[in-house]
């Protein structure tokens, strides 16, 4: 059976099951003689919506690459159970894995292949026929804006085009779900901008996608929901947005023009200070309308002249979730701060 009629004919229980449903996983890898273990999962549960766009985000060590191994079937579990549109990995293996696309974070196609070659190879080790294997080739090619590059011998593609043959060829099997681990790890930013474009249509195709990574503002420009795992174990999850909003406030500096009035104005849901005649250091909501705010001002007959942000929010509340483990990661500048 091709994986486009296992899709179609998947049971009406799976159209409505999550795309991943992880209950107290746990995994220990063996220790060596004598040693009891390295605990890398420690009670791991969540789920991921049909459709939905997830990340899961964690620092180095925190159990990303485990998590999504166990998933794609190349990391044995120690306890716990995995499904995936309602099948069950440990029962159901085989047809479990027919639903996913897996995209490893090194390159591991043969770099004297041409990407068609190596997609349409790709597609018959997993039983599709050569003739539709052409066709999705072709679609997944233009999609991965590589349909030029189809015939060149894939060691002369950019760093960038090769990250998108490696999502392309997963995508021959034509997964309900895409598995990503780490995509974008120490890539510069033209290539991470080029694969976010190519995922985002994936994705609005239909197509759920699993997404690891440890860059901040990677998990805030492309998903909907997500997770943060620490020390194997889940210290956060929900909508992007609604964890922003958890750190609820974010802080400014803004420069006026002339002096501050001796009584500053009450601005709903905001905290002022001046920190000088001259500067106001204000905390408001992430929510709130900044028009608002400097409308407020206006009408106290303060006039703002420039702002800078306090800090990253973001990264501040990674850190505080994650402890001093994620320094690590939060240290390492992704290298569009660089640029
Ligand atoms: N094959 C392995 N054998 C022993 N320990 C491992 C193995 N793979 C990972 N680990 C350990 O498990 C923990 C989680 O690793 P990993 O899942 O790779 O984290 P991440 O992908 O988030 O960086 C780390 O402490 C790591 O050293
Ligand atoms: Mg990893």
């Amino acid at each position: 059976m091709t994986p486009a009629s296992q899709a179609s004919s998947a049971p009406s229980a799976a159209q409505t099951a999550p795309a991943l449903s992880v209950r107290d996983l746990r995994k220990t890898y063996a220790g060596s003689a004598g040693n009891k273990g390295v605990p890398a999962l420690k009670g791991v549960s969540l789920d991921v919506a049909p459709g939905d766009f997830f990340a899961l985000l964690g620092p180095n060590g925190a159990g990303k690459s485990t998590l999504i191994g166990i998933v794609s079937s190349l990391v044995n579990l120690s306890e716990g159970s995995v499904s995936i549109f309602g099948v069950d990995l440990a029962r159901q293996r085989e047809a479990a894995m027919r639903l996913i696309g897996l995209v490893p974070q090194e390159l591991n196609f043969n770099m004297f292949e041409k990407p068609v070659d190596i997609l349409v190879n790709y597609a018959g080790f997993y039983g599709v026929p050569r003739e539709e294997a052409l066709r999705r080739a072709e679609v997944e090619l233009k999609r991965a804006q590589l349909w030029e590059k189809a015939t060149v011998m894939s060691r002369t593609l950019s760093g960038g085009m090769k990250r998108r043959l490696m999502i392309a060829r997963a995508m021959m099997t034509q997964p309900r779900l895409l598995i990503l681990d780490e995509p974008t790890a120490g890539v510069d930013i033209e290539i991470r901008r080029g694969m976010w474009k190519t995922l985002k249509e994936i994705n609005a195709a239909g197509t759920t996608i699993i997404l690891t990574t440890h860059y901040l503002e990677e998990a805030e420009s492309l998903c909907r929901n997500l997770a943060i795992i620490d020390r194997g174990r889940i210290v956060e999850q929900g909508p992007m947005k609604a964890l922003l909003a958890k750190l609820d406030v974010e802080g400014f500096l803004l420069d006026i023009d002339g002096t501050l009035p001796a009584s500053l104005p009450a601005i709903d849901g905001t905290t002022l200070i001046a920190t000088d005649d001259h500067t106001l250091d204000i905390e408001m909501p992430r929510a709130m309308d900044l028009n608002r705010v400097f409308a407020a001002l206006g009408d106290a007959g303060i006039r703002v002249r420039s702002m800078r942000t306090k800090s990253n929010r973001l990264e501040e509340l990674f850190v505080r979730l994650t402890g001093e483990n994620a320094q690590d990661s939060t240290s390492q500048t992704p290298p569009e701060q660089v640029a």
